[in-house]
């Protein structure tokens, strides 16, 4: 005996045992629906109701619609170009019924998609029994006539080339190559019912995380926003955040063109948000013709993100001295010798320069004049919190002429 221990999905050179598979698929997920219907009232959108709602919907999205293209586009035309006599008249009558119950399938998945896309993010819980019930009993009575008639029928006429060329469509169709592995995309396996899974850059969508660790109130936050930054400054600390000094500076050039980097803030407070730098590098060329910026810190861990905008201005050489002079030594020289942004042919070229710069400066280098900080100086802080379904909370303040905050809530 030498029977696999799992249920195997039939291969592609027997397509019309791959079509009776995709059958078992969709009753699979028909039975999944039908709980789903059951389940809601009780539970609401719950993690098991949005993960089912999503399930049916990858099926049904996908699968399901390549499943009536194998058949509308080469089952139903090779039987009709095979059938005759007795054959091709009983397809002449199922055949425009199968495909006006197609038809009607489609209409109805398009309700019950609306209805389980709610669902499956968790912003709703309606799914309506009617239709699911129509849609059921539909599909499981067209699955019967197909696999009475069609399914049979196919077996006993076509021959091994034409059985050969529709399972090389079904195939196709899928993305999937004659060694089955998935030409399109990466997934390292492919079940002969679904399409082959898309590229990291589609499936990237289907990356989902719903937030509800905390909440912000406008009666939560602090007047002042340097003190609200301060203490989920001090939250990222006590969470053990990645990097939370970490954050984005965007800045734009004289062409008005956008360009962003992640750099270590290094200071904050009444007077802004320092980070140091190479002055003449694209983001110091740009705050020269442009001295605005917006600053992005995302503490994930937190479901948290502040976003900081204002006027950006160089610290003082004394404050840049400072700060450099604290630095380790090999960051020092790796800061007099880099060119910071500027093209090099290579690695070598760089480490060269390194050792130059260090043979040069020994042990105690001063800060080169194109080195030091930026402070940005802010007009807009806003605070947000991830919230369920992402009906998040925002928090912006607002700095007045005077230099008074106001607070505001935004929608998310
Ligand atoms: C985590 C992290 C921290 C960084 N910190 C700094 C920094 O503090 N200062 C800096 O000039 N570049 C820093 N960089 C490098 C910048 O992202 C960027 O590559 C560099 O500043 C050149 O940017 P520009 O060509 O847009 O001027 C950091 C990068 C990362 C990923």
């Amino acid at each position: 005996m030498n029977q696999p221990l799992h249920d195997t999905a039939p291969d592609f050179d027997q397509p019309i045992a791959v079509l009776k598979h995709c059958h078992g698929r969709i009753r699979k997920q028909l039975d999944t629906l039908e709980k789903l219907l059951a389940h809601l009232p009780a539970h609401g959108a719950d993690e098991q109701a949005r993960q089912a709602a999503a399930a049916v919907m990858k099926y049904f999205d996908k699968g399901a619609q390549l499943h009536h293209e194998d058949e509308e586009q080469d089952l139903i035309p090779m039987l009709h170009a095979t059938a005759t006599g007795e054959d091709a008249a009983t397809l002449a009558a199922l055949a425009p019924q199968i495909l006006q119950e197609h038809k009607d399938m489609d209409a109805m998945w398009q309700d019950l998609h609306e209805q389980l896309s709610l669902i499956a993010d968790g912003s709703g819980t309606h799914l309506s029994a009617s239709t699911v019930g129509r849609f059921v009993q539909c599909y499981r009575q067209h699955m019967e006539r197909e696999e009475g008639t069609m399914a049979p029928m196919a077996l006993r006429i076509f021959d091994t080339g034409q059985m050969a060329r529709l399972g090389q469509a079904m195939r196709q169709r899928r993305g999937i190559s004659v060694n089955n592995d998935v030409s399109i995309g990466n997934a390292a396996t492919a079940s002969p019912c679904e399409p082959a899974a898309a590229g990291i850059g589609e499936r990237v969508a289907d990356l989902r995380k719903d937030y509800g660790q905390a909440s912000l109130d406008e009666g939560d936050v602090a007047d002042d926003p340097i003190a609200q930054f301060t203490r989920w400054f001090e939250e990222a600390l006590k969470a053990e955040v990645n990097e939370p000094n970490a954050m984005g500076v965007s800045t734009v050039g004289e062409d008005g063109r956008p360009s962003s980097r992640i750099v270590l803030v290094k200071q904050f407070d009444e007077r802004g948000f320092t980070w140091y730098t190479n002055y003449d590098s694209q983001k110091g060329q740009q705050l020269a013709s442009k001295p605005f910026a917006a600053l992005l810190f995302f503490w994930s861990e937190l479901e948290r993100q502040v976003r900081i905008e204002g006027k950006v201005v160089r610290t003082s050489a004394e404050e840049s001295d400072k700060y450099f002079n604290s630095r380790p030594l090999k960051s020092r020289l790796s800061a007099i010798a880099s060119e910071q942004s500027a093209p090099i042919a290579g690695r070598a070229d760089l480490e060269r320069n390194y050792e130059e710069v260090a043979r040069q400066y020994g042990e105690s280098p001063s800060r080169p004049s194109h080195w030091g900080g930026y402070r940005l100086v802010p007009e807009r802080i806003e605070f947000w919190q991830g919230r369920r379904s992402r009906f998040h909370d925002r928090i912006v303040y607002t700095r007045s002429e005077d230099g008074s905050w106001t607070r505001q809530r935004l929608q998310p």
